[in-house]
């Protein structure tokens, strides 16, 4: 089993460490653009392998996507991370050439990988992989709504002073500050429903402080998070190569499910070995499904602004 990291920025390098110390595969190529970093990054890591007692083989790549061949999993990080005050969205411009380069170059090694894509505006750029591709839907997985999911049962783990294991929280909806859905209603501490120990105004503070995760954390850092986004992209890669059958959500494309189609979004989806296998429906009240709308016409407008880059 081979798996590919695009990018060795911070997040495609922390992914890549997830992914040997958890021995998800037995090669495991990271590449980026920038002469030598990947084979920096891999080396470093390589040079932890006894330290962690890990046997995965990393291979680091300047672009060179011949290395890549036969990849059952490839994830891309590529593209520009946000600086403090930036959007998700701002990204677009540079980020939507560099997924479209990335995907094709991936596909002429590895016809039958199953990508996840992480890199930002996520929701649009998974659209982007699943139009310029043209890949059965399955295949083509965003990251987004399982790292929101635990910046969720972080936010109320820290109001309950529980921990975060103990919670079971799913956030829905698109990756951007203002379109994810913290579904609070369903928010349980070992299946009792949070909301018997948070008062309403603890609730709200704890969904708002959710959906600015990602820029509270560029905010004190000055770039992008990186150890929860590459966590997420490596529980992602693990439920695919170990066929775990898992209940994520994740960005993927719909077709009239939860009201919605010609769009990629964050539902919960079962992930095994085909990619995402299924589409969970969770049952939105009128409220949530509103948000979920509201959080469908932002993106879609977002997917718009691609055909103007071509
Ligand atoms: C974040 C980036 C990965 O939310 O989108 O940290």
């Amino acid at each position: 089993m081979k798996v590919t990291v695009v990018g060795a920025g911070a997040v495609g390098a922390t992914c890549a460490d997830n992914i040997a110390r958890k021995e998800l595969c037995q090669e495991l190529v990271l590449l980026d653009i920038k002469e030598g970093l990947a084979e920096g990054k891999a080396q470093d890591m390589m040079q932890t392998a006894t330290l962690l007692g890990f046997d995965t083989k990393i291979t680091g790549s300047t672009n060179d996507y011949s290395k890549t061949a036969g990849s059952s999993v490839v994830v891309i990080t590529s593209g520009i991370p946000r600086k403090p005050g930036m959007t998700r969205e701002d990204l677009i411009g540079t980020n939507a050439g560099i997924v479209k380069g990335v995907c094709e170059n991936i596909l002429k090694y590895s016809p039958e990988a199953i990508i996840i894509v992480i890199s930002n505006p996520m929701d649009t750029m998974t659209y982007l992989a699943l139009q310029s591709t043209g890949l059965p839907k399955n295949r083509i997985i965003g990251m987004g709504g399982i790292l929101d999911s635990s910046r969720f049962k972080y936010q109320i783990s820290q109001r309950l002073t529980c921990s975060p294991s103990d919670l079971n929280a799913v956030v829905i909806g698109g990756h951007g500050d203002t379109t994810m859905i913290p579904l609070i209603r369903f928010a349980t501490w070992n299946s009792v429903p949070v909301s018997n120990f948070l008062s309403h105004d603890e609730q709200t503070a704890i969904v708002n402080d959710t959906m600015v995760g990602g820029a509270t954390l560029t905010k004190l850092i000055g770039t992008s998070a990186w150890y929860a986004p590459g966590a997420a992209g490596a529980a992602l890669v693990e439920a695919i190569v170990r066929d775990e059958k898992k209940l994520f959500t994740c960005c993927v494309a719909l077709d009239g499910e939860y009201g919605q189609k010609d769009i990629c979004l964050g539902v919960p989806v079962i992930i095994g070995k085909n990619g995402w296998e299924q589409i969970v429906e969770f049952g939105l009240n009128d409220d949530e499904q509103a948000k979920f709308n509201a959080s469908a016409d932002a993106v879609r407008s977002m997917n718009d602004v691609l055909a103007t880059l071509a």
